[in-house]
């Protein structure tokens, strides 16, 4: 009872940007990533006297609070429960700035959940339920590569391990170029993207882009997969800024990262990029490149940080 569930972090190599219905978080797409070993969410949650949400320690309130305690009222309703609940947490990763920390955090919620009332429930049902904190938090249930087919009902809608283990040489540098909070959150920015003339497109084009990048993980292919991973970023990016009204996560800096990823690139150091709902952009890049790249951003960008990421676990206990 009572234990402090840890859930890492994943970032979509085929993205998740668009829901079939809101309310249950049914995605339009089925979507693949990679579970990090570097960012994490710790969840502690308890019966106590009235509901508290803290978030790295500060007592939270307004939107933050409202999306915890909505969450977990459907599942207390969901499994026949029905106490005022203390909810600690602490994200190893920035909260809202596109680096995922939502999938992370509704995987480890899911979990401490489960621990607080002793319920056991196989990945699959614990990725169905991490699923209504989060689209993207069904992914973090699993380490390694992850696909959340897209389904048509609560029950069809889950992720499963494609390799919990990968072997293949892949780093994922998270350039942190503005790790504070976006104006607009990704299930706003999602509803907005369906305006574009391109999502009806975006959305065709999923199933061929998943079997293509499944293929290149089997086949460990970087090149394949970087290629894909990129497209798949920029054909989300493009849906943005073609919206109705259109808008974009970028910032200057984010097209500054993009342009030295086509230059290394060019000039013989093979890396590509992913991007997320924030600024925030994230090199696959295989071990022999990883300190040449790291080097050039460092010279290239003031105040950045830099995490050389790989493949990271499941949703996990911490011993207490
Ligand atoms: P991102 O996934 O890019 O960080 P999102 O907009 O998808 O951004 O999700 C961020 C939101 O998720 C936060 O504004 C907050 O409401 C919620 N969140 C983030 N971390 C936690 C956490 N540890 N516990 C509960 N909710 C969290
Ligand atoms: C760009 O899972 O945060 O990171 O389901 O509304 O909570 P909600 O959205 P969320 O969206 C993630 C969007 C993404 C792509 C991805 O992770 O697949």
């Amino acid at each position: 009872m009572n234990k402090t569930a840890r859930a890492h972090t994943n970032i979509a190599l085929i993205k998740y940007w668009g829901k079939a219905d809101s309310k249950n978080k049914l995605p339009l797409m089925s979507s693949l990533s990679m579970t990090l070993d570097q960012f994490f969410t710790d969840t502690r949650i308890t019966v106590s006297e009235k509901n508290e949400f803290f978030l790295n320690g500060v007592l939270q309130a307004g939107k933050n609070y409202q999306r915890v305690f909505t969450y977990l009222k459907i599942l207390q309703k969901k499994f026949g429960v029905s106490d005022n609940l203390r909810v600690e947490s602490t994200n190893h990763v920035p909260t809202a700035a596109g680096l995922a920390s939502s999938s992370s955090a509704f995987a480890a919620m899911a979990g401490a959940f489960c621990a607080c009332y002793n319920i056991q429930l196989s990945k699959r049902d614990l990725s169905k339920i991490a699923r209504l904190g989060s689209g993207s938090a069904s992914r973090s249930i699993y380490g390694g590569f992850a696909i959340w087919q897209k389904g048509f009902d609560h029950d069809s809608s889950y992720a499963y391990a494609l390799d919990e283990t990968p072997v293949m040489d892949l780093h994922l540098l998270a350039i942190e170029l503005n790790s504070n909070p976006k104006k607009l959150s990704s299930t706003d920015g999602m509803l907005q993207a369906q305006t574009s003339p391109f999502f009806i497109p975006w959305i065709k084009r999923n199933e061929q882009e998943l079997s293509a990048m499944v293929a290149a993980i089997k086949a460990q292919d970087f090149s394949a997969l970087g290629q894909l991973a990129e497209l798949n970023a920029n054909e989300m990016h493009a849906i943005n800024l073609t919206a109705n009204p259109g808008f974009s996560y970028f910032e200057p800096d984010t097209i500054h990262a993009i342009h030295l990823v086509q230059q290394l690139r060019a000039s013989g150091i093979e890396c590509y990029y992913t991007i997320d709902a924030g600024p925030n952009v994230k090199i696959l890049a295989q071990l022999k490149n990883v300190k040449e790249i790291i080097k050039q951003f460092l010279s290239e960008f003031e105040n950045v940080k830099i995490v050389n990421a790989s493949f990271g676990p499941g949703l996990s206990y911490l011993d207490q």
